[in-house]
């Protein structure tokens, strides 16, 4: 294979956006009575805003409790705690070792893009001051099927111009891996609490990405 383009998932790979998610959902659940702890979050990491408060219901024997309606107006509660939240994010808060990986990529013709199904991701990106190390970043609003289906992947390759064998994709979530194996390409895995599928390069952390190793991967 050679490798055109890195296509990067955001919460979790280049920041660590899960302890913010974690805090507006857990402000919400403790205004409705609900149980939220620390490991039914890391059941949150990749899903979609309104699929994360249907687990939050689920947990909690809720999930008749509320409208269709009544729940995308709490999911967007939980959004208005978060989007507070995340202005207190600075440069500093990009994860270890992700700028000069990218860097170096970028300087071998690379092309990076980012695929979050996050809405807030513009937002993020902004805030840490990357938003041009990438040629192109998906719009999470314009995504029809969420992770675990390939789309997001997908529609970054074909924007980027390139066959998904050509691509890596890198994610934090269990849910990202499937989406990047069903869209046929390779898997970094970051810290991913493996349920089922194994990323095809499994990483502790951020700060291990080393660009060599990945292009000799291929
Ligand atoms: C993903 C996060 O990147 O984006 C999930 O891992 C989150 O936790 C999802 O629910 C949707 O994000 P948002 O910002 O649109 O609610
Ligand atoms: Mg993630």
């Amino acid at each position: 294979m050679s490798l055109k383009a890195l296509i990067f998932d955001l919460d979790g790979v280049l920041t660590d956006t899960a302890k913010y998610h974690y805090l507006a959902w857990k402000k919400l659940a403790d205004e409705l009575g609900y149980y939220f702890d620390e490991d039914i979050n890391e059941l949150l990491k990749g899903v979609s805003r309104i699929n994360s408060f249907e687990i939050i219901l689920q947990k909690n024997n809720a999930t008749d409790k509320f409208t269709s309606e009544e729940k995308e107006s709490l999911a967007n509660k939980k959004n208005e705690y978060y989007k507070e939240m995340i202005e207190q994010l600075t440069p500093d808060d990009i994860l270890d070792g992700i700028v000069p990986f990218i860097t170096e990529a970028r300087s071998n013709g690379i092309k990076c893009a980012v695929a979050s199904i996050s809405k807030n991701a513009p937002r993020v990106l902004q805030l840490l001051k990357i938003e041009d190390l990438f040629d192109y970043i998906a719009d999470a609003a314009l995504v029809k099927k969420p992770k675990p289906d390939p789309e997001i992947f997908l529609t970054c390759a074909e924007a980027l111009g390139f066959a998904p064998n050509e691509c890596i994709g890198i994610e934090d979530a269990q849910a990202g891996i499937e989406s990047i194996h069903s869209a046929g390409m390779i898997s970094v895995g970051i810290n991913v609490m493996i349920t089922s599928v194994k990323p095809d390069i499994i990483l502790k952390s951020t700060a291990e990405l080393d660009f060599n190793m990945i292009k000799e991967f291929c």
